[in-house]
């Protein structure tokens, strides 16, 4: 899997692609708020997920934020989204609070997660 990097106004956007001509399998974008990073999305296509891509892209934006010197990264999801819940947990995210009623179609409490720099502390990825 190759990393293509963009940048995109103050978004830095990491695109998985099984190779140079292939089409993306997965994105995430995030942004540096002053000391801290925001992740603002990351998605799988359906036909790859479980095989491993979202923890690549999780470790690259840590990555990022230890090579930088960020003091922590922060995101917000829904509460039902158990998928993408237990990915940020598995890679050192912990619930900081809820938002109440914070998305709409449908209402939904948000959960903000965050995980601190703690220098090298990646997950262990798997492969299809
Ligand atoms: C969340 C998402 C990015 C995960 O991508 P993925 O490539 O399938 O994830 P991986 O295969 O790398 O799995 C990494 C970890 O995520 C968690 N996970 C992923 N899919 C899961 C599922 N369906 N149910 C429960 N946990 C899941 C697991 O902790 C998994 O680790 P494990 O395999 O050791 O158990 C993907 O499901 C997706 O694109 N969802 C739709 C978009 C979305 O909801 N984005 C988040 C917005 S905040």
């Amino acid at each position: 899997m190759l990393q293509n990097e963009l940048e995109k106004g103050d978004s830095i956007i990491l695109i998985a692609e099984q190779d140079e001509l292939s089409a993306c399998l997965g994105f995430v974008v995030f942004r540096r708020v002053g000391d801290d990073g925001e992740i603002l999305q990351i998605a799988v296509d359906n036909s790859a997920r479980r095989c491993g891509i979202g923890d690549k892209l999780m470790d690259a934006v840590i990555s990022h934020m230890v090579e930088n010197d960020l003091l922590s990264l922060f995101l917000e999801v829904r509460k039902s989204n158990l998928a993408a819940v237990n990915l940020y947990k598995k890679h050192g995210f912990i619930n900081v609070r809820v938002r109440k009623d914070y998305y709409n179609d449908p209402v939904e409490d948000a959960i903000v997660m965050t995980r601190t720099n703690t220098k090298g502390a990646n997950t262990r990825t798997k492969s299809c």
